[in-house]
This record gives C-alpha cells, sequence and structure tokens, in this order.
C-alpha cells in the first residue's frame, strides 16, 4: 500500500482502491473523537494554513474543525482581498505559496483557477489539499460523499450512481474519478450546455466504468441507488466570488429531485448525496424523507479531513 505521508491530495485521478479503503479505516478509527465532541493531541505539533481564495461554509470550516479535533493549530485566509494576492499586487501563487509553506505543515487551498492547487504543490515543500479548484476537482467532498455511503451502507461496490445537475462541477470530476476503481454504474443526468466533456466520458469508460447519459431525473431515478446532487442554477465556479441577483432563475424538472418523484418513481432505499448549498433542485420538504444523508455528510466530512490530516502528516502511518 502507497504511504500518504507528505502526499499532495490534488486529485482523485491517480487513486487507487487502497487508498479509499485505508482513509475509510482511518476515519472509523476517528470517528469516535468527532462524535464524542472531543479534542486530541495526535497533531498537537502541527499546523494547518488555509488558504481560501473563494467562499465556502463547508470545506473551510470542516478542515480547520477537524485540525482542531486533533489538537492542531489553524490559520489562513477565507478571503484572497485581504492579503497581496488579492490587493494592487495579485501577488503569483508561486510567490504566495514560497512563504506559505514556513508558515504551516500543510495547506488546504480553494481557487477559482482550475490548477492553481497543483501550482502550488510545485512550489511548496509541505502537502497542499486541494478543497476545490475552479471547474476542475473537489477531493475532500468525494472522499466525504464515498465515506457516507460506506459508514451508511457499508460498500460503495455494486451500487448505481445517477450524478444530476451541473456537469462541469469539480464534485462530477472527481466522483467520476473516484467510482473508477469501484464496481458501480454511472448515469449522467445532465444539462447539453453543463455537460462534462467527451474527453472526460471516454476516459472513465476507457477505465471500464459502466456509464451511460439520460435527459432527466424522472427517466434515470428507477434505476439509482445512490442520487449524487448539484445545482443547475449555479454560480460560474471560475470566478473569485459571484453576488446574488435577483433573476438566478429556477431549475427545470428534468434536474429537480422532488418528494413526489421520489414516492413514485426511486428505490425505497435509494440515498440521496449533495454537498450543497442547493438551490431548488431539492426542495426543503425532502430533508424529512428517508432518502436525505446530506446531513450525515456534514459529519462524515469532519471525520473524513481528521483521516486526512493525520495521514498525510505522517501521525497515522
Ligand atoms: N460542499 C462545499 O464545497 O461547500 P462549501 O462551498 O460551503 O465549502
Amino acid at each position: 500500500m502507497r504511504s500518504f505521508l507528505g502526499r499532495d491530495i490534488l486529485s482523485l485521478r491517480d487513486w487507487e482502491r487502497s487508498d479509499f479503503f485505508r482513509l475509510f479505516e482511518v476515519a472509523d478509527e476517528l470517528a469516535p473523537i468527532a462524535k464524542s465532541r472531543r479534542n486530541t493531541d495526535l497533531l498537537a505539533n502541527k499546523t494547518l494554513l488555509t488558504a481560501f481564495y473563494q467562499p465556502s461554509t463547508r470545506t473551510r470550516l470542516s478542515t480547520e474543525a477537524a485540525m482542531h479535533r486533533l489538537g492542531g493549530h489553524v490559520l489562513g485566509f477565507s478571503d484572497a482581498k485581504m492579503t497581496r494576492a488579492g490587493d494592487f499586487y495579485q501577488e503569483s501563487i508561486k510567490d504566495t505559496f514560497h512563504m506559505l509553506e514556513f508558515y504551516g505543515d500543510v495547506i488546504a487551498i480553494r481557487h477559482h483557477q482550475q490548477g492553481a492547487p497543483h501550482e502550488a504543490a510545485k512550489w511548496s515543500s509541505v502537502p497542499i489539499i486541494n478543497c476545490g479548484d475552479g471547474w476542475g476537482e473537489h477531493p475532500t467532498q468525494v472522499l466525504t460523499d464515498l465515506y457516507t455511503l460506506h459508514h451508511e451502507l457499508g460498500t460503495i461496490d455494486g451500487l448505481h450512481f445517477m450524478c444530476v445537475g451541473d456537469g462541469r462541477m469539480r464534485t462530477m470530476h472527481s466522483i467520476g474519478y473516484a467510482l473508477t476503481q469501484f464496481d458501480c454504474d454511472l448515469t449522467l443526468v445532465f444539462p447539453p450546455d453543463m455537460n462534462v466533456t467527451e474527453e472526460f466520458k471516454e476516459e472513465l469508460r476507457a477505465r471500464n466504468l459502466r456509464l451511460r447519459e439520460c435527459k432527466s431525473t424522472e427517466e434515470a431515478i428507477a434505476d439509482a441507488d445512490v442520487i449524487y446532487m448539484e445545482p443547475v442554477v449555479q454560480a460560474d465556479y471560475t470566478k473569485a466570488r459571484v453576488e446574488a441577483t435577483e433573476d438566478k432563475g429556477l431549475t427545470p424538472p428534468e434536474y429537480q429531485v422532488t418528494r413526489e418523484l421520489l414516492r413514485d418513481k426511486a428505490k425505497r432505499d435509494a440515498i440521496i448525496l449533495h454537498s450543497l448549498p442547493r438551490m431548488d433542485e431539492l426542495p426543503a420538504d425532502v430533508d424529512e424523507t428517508r432518502h436525505a444523508r446530506y446531513w450525515q455528510e456534514a459529519f462524515c466530512g469532519v471525520v473524513v479531513r481528521m483521516a486526512l490530516l493525520s495521514l498525510v502528516l505522517g501521525a497515522i502511518e
């Protein structure tokens, strides 16, 4: 098995099946700490630096919460406007990360520019964790999603995933890569102008992932064990920040999952995962159904990041 020590977590493209299971094993070991709301001293001598160039609620705070649970230190920025990268100087990733590597032992970065974490990793000798890069990837979110399934169902093999929403989203790339390491079927329900590229689909098929496309959730939902959602009423992820407008529009029914659709067409034990935030693709009354698992993801997100930090910093081999 490959060691995680010092590893950059930039993409799930290069993750092997054994990597996922080792992470889940460590997450299972650490979960009781988070569940009992305790802090330990496993990473007492380590510092996490968070460099967030794009807004975040879950990813930054759960990564920081994970470090606190492990007794480590946390510093960073959540708005690049307060740094030299966001003012007159527009300081480069190279210059910024040449500095930051001396301020922390691991760096979690979110950036609107696809590939920014990869560029940061070139100039940092401490591990870089990609917390979302433009439309690129969102590895820690998908590790959270998969751990939630492992936790809830005890397996990922054998599941049929229906991915619905904006196919350009970074989670959709990471989940596609991750599922190539499991025995899964994948149905894509993406608007034509928000689809993944043909190259990406070809790459997944070449890695033996069974992939098909459908036009609506109504057409695809009966086969789905896992309903994996993103909005189609969506911000532009290549921008540092997108302000709210009055006329965001509504989600067409083809890309919605409603309580009625679940009642009439879904498998009785289908599970809904959503990385959040949501718009009207997933109405709030679905929260009261047995299918919702996105609040469990909030807990699993802390646990997975505890496991990842412990592994890349070598506290657990
Ligand atoms: N799931 C997710 O990435 O949420 P945030 O944008 O709030 O971090």
